[in-house]
């Protein structure tokens, strides 16, 4: 090993960024649109681990509100993974589905026992082969005093109903609604046959949320993770049909033969979705993932909170210096890059994007939020929930136990995570305001409006552990 030349590699604590002039005049002039992949982009630069503690449905649903994303995690069966999408899939739209609906020879006693009168908004009448024949809302029968009396003497004809094909864009359905003053279009096949309803106040609700980030249909968007042997093929299948915009295939040492053969065989297999995949440390390991298929890349061995892989494997890489090897290597094929794990503040959010990374993966400071999975626990009088590495020992004991593999023989188990508590944090809400707003002021010092600008302008310094000292509150008393 002798005259090796070993490089020096830095971290966040490491650095500061050069303070550069700013035509910014408040930070809410800072525009965090970004990248996720090559076809996705998000309003805000954040995404949820692919952790058992960190994202399941409650917390994707809050970070697509937020403008971000959230990536459900995958140790658990298909069919729960499946189920997580489609709870978020379902939280937000601008199509109802699967309608309420009702056959025209029912009475309006019928219609108002379908759901309670303070729910009754609205049915959609149909005939028995589901094609829609009229529709019959609060008005019709709110002063109906002969519940006896049939829907079809009292619902909008088909002469004079209005429906849309499914299929529709919120813009086209908002100017059908406007145009013939109605507040319920519903939405039929070529054949007239009911295939789903948009309802005017679930516009305005959507509108009102105006960060989030949403799919054609007006769903929000959520990513899945899968792995790279046995059944991820049918796990992707699955996931895709359900709706997952993207899918990350998620492995510790992503530069590997299995994690090439698998962003191959997603490729072949699901052409048309978006791959994340990682992770990766070096460059090559850029390179080699965006030319085998990957939509965007996730960067980072061993820099999370819960991670011992360093400790464990003696390998990693610094988290800054792996952000800055990759991004040069990713701007070169047009690939956005993940900067996943080790983020404890907002600064270090602002020095990950700055490196060139155009969005961030957070496990440890949402874990003990209100919408991470589990419950949270009292200890000393202080709030806090429970999380945990995806290599801890507990989690690879729970994932040969629900596998089945290995049959309670833990013996060859080697941990590259811990267990841990976290501070409660409540609303991921409260969460991402606090980061997003330190995040806009570090794009002012840096003079920069944007993440592409964020991109081009920074300017890093190495700091000494003086420079560390100065950097933090001293000589006052904060406790
Ligand atoms: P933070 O610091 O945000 O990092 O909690 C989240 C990232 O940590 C990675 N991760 C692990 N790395 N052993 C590791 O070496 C583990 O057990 C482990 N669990 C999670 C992962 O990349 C995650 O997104």
């Amino acid at each position: 090993m002798s005259g090796m030349d070993i490089k020096e590699a830095l971290t966040y604590d490491d650095v500061l960024l050069v303070p550069k002039f700013s035509g910014l005049h408040s930070r809410k002039d800072a525009d965090t649109r970004t990248k996720l992949t090559k076809n996705i982009f998000l309003n805000s630069p954040v995404i949820s681990a692919n952790m058992d503690t960190v994202t399941e449905a409650d917390m994707a649903i809050s970070m697509a509100r937020e403008g971000g994303i959230g990536i459900i995690h995958r140790f658990m069966t298909i069919e729960q993974e499946v189920a997580e999408v489609v709870k978020v899939k379902r939280a937000e739209s601008y199509v109802i589905e699967n309608p309420y609906t009702i056959l025209a020879d029912k009475t309006v006693r019928d219609a108002l026992g379908t759901l309670s009168p303070k729910d009754f908004k609205g049915l959609v009448v149909v005939d028995k082969n589901n094609v829609a024949i009229g529709i019959i809302t609060h008005r019709d029968i709110m002063f109906e005093n002969n519940l006896a009396a049939p829907v079809s003497e009292l619902m909008t004809p088909k002469e004079k109903l209005i429906t849309a094909r499914f299929g529709i864009t919120m813009e086209e359905a908002k100017q059908i609604l406007h145009g013939h003053r109605i507040e319920k279009l519903p939405l039929v096949d070529s054949d007239g046959r009911l295939c789903g309803l948009i309802v005017t106040k679930d516009l305005v609700r959507l509108e009102q949320r105006s960060n989030a980030v949403k799919d054609s249909k007006g769903r929000l968007l959520v990513g899945a993770a899968v792995g790279v042997k046995d059944d991820y093929l049918e796990r992707a299948a699955a996931l895709a049909s359900a709706g997952a915009d993207v899918l990350l295939i998620d492995i510790a040492h992503g530069h590997s033969d299995l994690m090439l053969n698998a962003i191959k065989e997603l490729k072949k297999n699901f052409p048309k979705i978006d791959l994340i995949a990682g992770n990766v440390a070096t460059a090559e390991g850029v390179k080699d993932l965006i030319t085998a298929g990957a939509d965007a890349v996730k960067v980072g061995v061993g820099p999370g909170a819960n991670c011992i892989t360093r400790i464990v494997t003696g390998a990693g890489m610094p988290q800054l210096t792996a952000i800055l090897n990759c991004a040069e290597a990713a701007k070169h094929f047009g690939v956005p890059i993940i900067a996943d794990g080790g983020i404890r503040t907002s600064g270090d959010l602002a020095k990950a994007l700055a490196a060139g990374a155009s969005t961030v993966m957070l496990g440890n400071l949402l874990a003990g939020t209100d919408e991470s999975p589990g419950f949270t626990i009292i200890k000393n009088g202080r709030k806090f929930k429970a999380s945990r590495g995806m290599a801890s020992l507990t989690a690879q004991m729970d994932r040969k136990l629900k596998t089945g593999n290995g049959s309670g023989d833990f013996s060859e188990i080697v941990p590259e995570g811990v267990e841990s508590i976290v501070p409660y944090r409540g609303k991921v809400s409260e969460v991402i305001a606090q980061l997003s707003g330190g995040l806009k002021s570090g794009m002012s010092y840096c003079g920069a409006k944007t993440i592409e600008e964020l991109h081009k302008n920074s300017e890093f310094v190495k700091i000494t552990d003086s420079g560390r000292k100065e950097s933090r509150p001293h000589d006052v008393d904060v406790s």
